[in-house]
């Protein structure tokens, strides 16, 4: 009763102190202690000083076992997603069912994962010995990725999957040892893929020369009726990236004797061309225009141009070829009609295939796959299906991926084709002979393509 009192007077002088400054307390406390209170043994100030202090610390508790409570939720979501995650780390390592979207992901999460930990650690001071220990996996599991993502740049998981396939489809084919090759109109698709390639057949040196030893050729699978000039030969300059000029023939007969040949300059500068990946559908030629972006197409009877932008395609051999330098857009005919095949930043120099609609020359529709461009010497389309290949020494070639725009499906293959000489710097596919045109460091030859049965 009485320190109650006491401590009313101290509050009042204190009150007081505010207003009036050192003096006045002073004087005031004084006068206070001296006159109210008895006995000055009870310490009132440490007992309102302990009051608060457990004030204080029972709310911390309060707060501190709120956390506790949150930290041990957290904790057992973390162990289950590390658990997840460790089973699919397992499960790349091993090779299975890897793609690069997989293995972004994952880092994705694991940075996630890291930085919450952080978070956690700082708050705790690393005193939990559990959270520790989660910190450390985790950055255990993200040292382990960045060591899988080297091997990546080796290509390592993407040959030991590409083995696999590989065994796999020797499996296949031993089961179909004896397997006839199926006969198949020109122009449909009644047929279960390539099952082998016959050639070379040499046909002729370039119109222009050994020189040029970069350069394209084929036939047009759907020219006006009657105006002949099916049969195209577009050889780079010297400099194997510009593209100037190309010859046109009427019949296979006039390629061979060069007879009546018909030469086209390419004058305007923005409808120069460059690369080797030239095809022709329906009387147009098209092309990669001069160091752009740009698709350019050119009628063949009339010389009307035209250029249109390929949308996020890389260019000025970002990521070109093996086989050569510029050959950044590689177009194709297939019995379906035009596609371009390039790669594109997003892409990360993967292949990215475009059906081009020939009407409006815009891109109808896009796949993305999971081949690099730069690991492949050179693609062609059949029944909407990408054909890809890569050197396999300086006498072969091998066609060993394929992607199937209409289910997205990829495969690993392995067709071999011979060749003369050693740069294979560009194959069109001509739906209405089954065959394989082929520039070969200045040659042009062809190779007779064979058709699984259907099923
Ligand atoms: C109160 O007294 C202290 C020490 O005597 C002095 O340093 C301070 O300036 C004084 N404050 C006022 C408001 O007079
Ligand atoms: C109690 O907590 C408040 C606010 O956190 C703080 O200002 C005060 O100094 C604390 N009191 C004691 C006695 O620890
Ligand atoms: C891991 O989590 C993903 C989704 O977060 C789920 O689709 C997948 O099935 C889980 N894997 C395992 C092995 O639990
Ligand atoms: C963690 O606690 C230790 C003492 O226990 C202290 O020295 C250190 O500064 C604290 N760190 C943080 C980030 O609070
Ligand atoms: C990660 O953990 C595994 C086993 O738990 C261990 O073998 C490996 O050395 C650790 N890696 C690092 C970088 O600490
Ligand atoms: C080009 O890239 C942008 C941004 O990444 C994307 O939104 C757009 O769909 C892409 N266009 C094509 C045709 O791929
Ligand atoms: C191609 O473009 C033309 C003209 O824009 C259009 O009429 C036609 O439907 C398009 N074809 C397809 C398959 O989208």
């Amino acid at each position: 009763m009485m320190y109650r009192l006491t401590l009313l007077i101290l509050q009042v002088s204190a009150a007081l102190s505010a207003m009036v400054g050192n003096r006045t307390i002073e004087r005031d406390v004084k006068c206070v202690c001296s006159v109210v209170m008895p006995d000055n043994i009870f310490p009132v100030e440490r007992m309102e000083y302990l009051e608060a202090t457990s004030q204080n610390l029972s709310t911390s508790v309060q707060t501190e076992t709120l956390k506790v409570q949150m930290y041990g939720q957290t904790l057992s979501l973390y162990t289950q997603q590390l658990q997840n995650l460790t089973l699919r780390l397992q499960a790349m390592e091993s090779g299975a069912g890897y793609t690069e979207l997989q293995f972004d992901a994952l880092r994705v999460e694991i940075q996630e994962l890291l930085s919450l930990t952080s978070q956690l650690r700082s708050t705790v001071n690393g005193s939990e010995a559990i959270i520790e220990r989660l910190h450390f996996q985790i950055k255990n599991m993200s040292t382990t990725v960045d060591q899988l993502e080297t091997f990546d740049k080796h290509n390592v998981l993407g040959i030991r999957q590409e083995i696999k396939v590989l065994k796999a489809q020797q499996k296949k084919c031993e089961a179909n040892q004896g397997l006839k090759p199926s006969q198949v109109n020109f122009g449909s698709c009644d047929h279960g893929g390539l099952l082998n390639v016959r050639g070379p057949n040499v046909v002729q040196l370039n119109w222009r020369g050994i020189g040029c030893t970069s350069g394209a050729w084929g036939r047009d699978p759907a020219p006006l009726p009657g105006k002949g000039g099916q049969y195209w030969v577009a050889p780079l300059e010297s400099d194997r990236r510009a593209f100037n000029s190309y010859r046109l023939y009427s019949s296979y007969n006039d390629l061979l004797l060069s007879r009546n040949p018909v030469n086209v300059q390419l004058r305007s500068s923005s409808y120069t061309g460059q690369g080797s990946g030239m095809a022709m559908y329906k009387n147009y030629l098209y092309y990669n225009c001069y160091n752009s972006r740009y698709m350019c197409r050119m009628n063949r009877h009339t010389y009307r141009t035209q250029r249109t932008i390929l949308n996020n395609a890389t260019y000025n051999n970002r990521f070109s070829f093996s086989s050569g330098s510029y050959h950044d857009f590689d177009f194709a005919v297939d019995e379906s009609g035009l596609w371009v095949v390039y790669a594109t930043e997003a892409s990360d120099g993967n292949m990215v295939v475009s059906k081009i609609n020939d009407t409006s020359f815009t891109v109808e529709e896009s796949w993305v796959t999971n081949m690099y461009k730069p690991s492949v010497s050179g693609t062609f389309m059949i029944c909407g299906v990408l054909y890809a290949m890569r050197s396999q020494s300086t006498r072969l070639e091998e066609i060993f991926y394929t992607f199937d725009t209409k289910d997205g499906q990829e495969a690993m293959i392995s067709v071999k084709m011979e060749k003369m000489l050693e740069k294979v710097s560009s194959v069109t596919y001509s739906p209405s002979d089954h065959k394989l045109f082929v520039y070969n460091q200045g040659n042009q030859m062809t190779y007779d393509v064979v058709f699984r049965p259907k099923g």
